[in-house]
């Protein structure tokens, strides 16, 4: 039985109007619309979730988004909440990824508000955490990812937890073609599969997926994904080809 079926998310950041994302969706449904081995995302900006999201209807590919509020609505100009987000049949919302923590000023306590909202609306999270480059250097990568994951998930139960979805990011590592090492890699992963088993138990802690990110491309990606603990992962630069994004699932479903 596989116990975590892979996931590959694209995350598009900033990119592409609605119609260049449709474009896009066109061809990744004719090249792996009917993939079932491997799960696939793709998280378009919110202005491109409904077109993309209709250009997907049929096919296996899921829609995601790559933030939200926690609030259901209310006067907070510029935001989107869960309810909007499933309104438009998205299934999965990308939270505290690295460039909200460092660009928008998200700390951990506001995120995990967002993780508990996305839970509450039949939402999977995909709750980012990650050091630095200093934090890494400084010596306190571990604890950094610990911080992180403990505080996003505080206060998802036992019975929540395994739909929760954790991507590791190395932020040095994001866009900068500087990907982390195999061995790095698993470390970080195989240290947040334990910690997860301290909160919730061994049988819980399987089912979680654990991504990496942070420049996989094909040609990283078959030995980052045969990792035991690598689950996936989450795209940024190479979800915004076709070919490279279809190579990455196809990359995923040869791992045994
Ligand atoms: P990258 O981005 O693949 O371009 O490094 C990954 C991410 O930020 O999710």
């Amino acid at each position: 039985m596989i116990l975590r079926k892979k996931l590959i998310a694209g995350n598009w950041k900033m990119n592409k109007t609605p119609t260049d994302g449709v474009a896009l969706v066109a061809e990744l449904v004719t090249a792996i619309g009917k993939q079932t081995d491997v799960d696939v995302l793709v998280c378009p900006p919110f202005t491109g979730l409904e077109s993309a999201g209709k250009a997907l209807e049929g096919s296996t590919l899921k829609l995601g988004a790559q933030n939200m509020h926690f609030e259901a609505n209310g006067a907070f100009t510029g935001e989107v909440s869960a309810p909007m987000l499933r309104a438009l049949f998205a299934t999965h919302v990308i939270l505290g990824h690295s460039e909200r923590r460092a660009l928008f000023g998200e700390q951990d306590a506001f995120i995990n508000k967002k993780v508990l909202a996305a839970l509450k609306n039949q939402l999977r999270p995909i709750l980012c955490v990650g050091e630095t480059l200093a934090e890494r250097e400084g010596g306190i990568a571990l604890k950094v990812v610990q911080t992180q994951l403990e505080a996003g998930l505080e206060g998802v139960g036992k019975d929540q937890a395994s739909t929760v979805i954790v991507a590791y990011e190395p932020v040095w590592a994001i866009g900068t073609g500087k990907v982390a090492t195999t061995d790095q890699a698993q470390e970080v992963h195989a240290f947040i599969r334990g910690l997860l088993v301290k909160l919730y138990g061994d049988s819980i802690a399987q089912k979680v997926r654990i991504l990496y990110g942070g420049s996989m491309k094909p040609a990283n990606a078959p030995e980052l994904l045969s990792q035991k603990d690598i689950d996936g992962g989450l795209i940024g630069g190479a979800a915004l080809e076709a070919r490279s994004f279809v190579d990455l699932v196809k990359a995923a479903a040869a791992v045994k």
